[in-house]
């Protein structure tokens, strides 16, 4: 017997789930496989993770947790021995001052983020997101049923954020401000003193600062700074940390947030009915790499030192380039609104496009990052793959 099903319900999607986008990074990652998977060698710029192995003591306590049968459920926001691991690394690198009961962990960075915006923000609550930002928030913002307001940076400072920016921004709705330095796509660090003053602004006015520190180990303009040492906000700071880019982790998803314990307590609850805890193996990585020599941290940050200057290098001296110096994290976020108008190109979205197409260079459109002007170029990759991309580009840029 066929059973006749109506083809418009069974799509009847909710509206939350339709006021999101899939994520633009992700859109390259599969185009460039599909091309790959054609044959075409496709030179990758457009992944966000390091190229680097993770360290072998990582790897050596996963082993060691799967041999000793470390397999069963864990409290839902990590181990204490993780927790504790956690507020021991930021409190001696970054001094901060947070106990075991205002730390948890969740499945990656990502996961970290849609935890405490969806706690956070409520419908019609806005959220203040300079620009240009990481692909997700705009999304998570979304989907939790708050307004996104977006502040545009100055190109000219190296897409600097001011706190007098901010403070126009500022209106009765605003629930949080989202800082992410050193910035995904731009590289931008911001200085200290700025963002001192930004959490001090908000919390007068009683907003919260959710600050996305998944690059500040990978800050080479100067000293890593977090707003978790601003002890006398700490009510109003979350920090949310990811250990995907600092030990060459993405695959293994292990975030981590440092917040008021009620709010740590929130986003617990939310966990717990969803991923429930991160996986046990990977927990036991985690502490490994915490609580283990930092060395590999300081050898890989020296690396992205090095191909940051040839990548910025590389693209200058490409005619119509235009490109600021990263202080941070691992993209170049040029400038290539010099060929708009040539060869029917108008966008970022449509030179990227027909980068990967006819040159077989991924990268990332600036569309997904709030700027129509930019491609993203990860250099985490060796100087010959980036050898290799640049004379692509230059070509190409060149044939327009
Ligand atoms: C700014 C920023 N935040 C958060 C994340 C999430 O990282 P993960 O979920 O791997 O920890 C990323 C990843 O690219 C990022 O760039």
């Amino acid at each position: 017997m066929t059973v006749a099903v109506e083809p418009s319900l069974t799509l009847k999607l909710t509206d939350r789930i339709n006021r999101i986008q899939p994520s633009a990074t992700m859109a390259v990652v599969a185009e460039a496989d599909k091309l790959r998977g054609q044959g075409i060698d496709v030179v990758d710029f457009g992944a966000g993770e390091p190229h680097f192995a993770t360290p072998q003591h990582i790897k050596d306590a996963a082993i060691a947790a799967i041999q000793g049968n470390f397999s069963k459920y864990t409290a839902v926001g990590g181990t204490a021995e993780l927790r504790d691991a956690i507020v021991h690394r930021h409190a001696a690198d970054l001094s901060s001052d947070y106990r075991r009961e205002e730390a948890m962990a969740s499945v990656g960075g990502k996961h970290v983020l849609f935890n405490a915006i969806n706690v956070l923000v409520d419908h019609g609550d806005e959220v203040i997101l300079p620009v240009p930002y990481w692909v997700s928030f705009k999304d998570i913002i979304r989907y939790a049923g708050g307004n996104p307001v977006l502040i545009e940076t100055d190109e000219a400072r190296d897409f600097a954020l001011t706190p007098e920016m901010v403070e126009r921004a500022i209106t009765p709705r605003t629930k949080l401000i989202i800082l992410n330095s050193p910035s995904n796509p731009s590289g931008a660090v911001m200085r200290p003193d700025d963002l001192e003053r930004i959490v001090s602004l908000a919390a007068k006015r009683g907003i919260w600062v959710l600050s996305d520190e998944c690059y500040v180990y990978l800050n080479y303009a100067g000293k890593q700074f977090s707003i978790g040492s601003l002890r006398d906000y700490k009510e109003r700071i979350v920090i949310v940390g990811s250990l995907s880019k600092t030990y060459a982790m993405t695959g293994w998803r292990l975030g981590y947030a440092l917040a008021p314990a009620p709010l740590i307590g929130a986003m617990q609850k939310l966990q717990s009915q969803c991923t429930s805890n991160p996986t046990s193996i990977v927990q036991k990585a985690a502490v490994a790499g915490l609580n283990g020599p930092q060395q590999c941290v300081e050898d890989m940050r020296q690396e992205y030192i090095r191909l940051r200057h040839h990548v910025v290098k590389g693209l200058r001296a490409i005619p119509g380039v235009q490109c600021t110096l990263p202080g941070g994290a691992f993209y170049a976020y040029p400038n290539l609104s010099s060929f708009f108008g040539r060869s029917g190109i108008n966008s970022a979205a449509e030179l990227a496009g027909r980068l990967l197409r006819q040159a077989h260079v991924a990268t990332v459109p600036g569309e997904g990052f709030g700027t129509r002007e930019h491609i993203r170029i990860s250099y985490a990759t060796s100087s010959g793959e980036l050898d290799r991309g640049l004379e692509r580009m230059r070509k190409f840029f060149a044939s327009l």
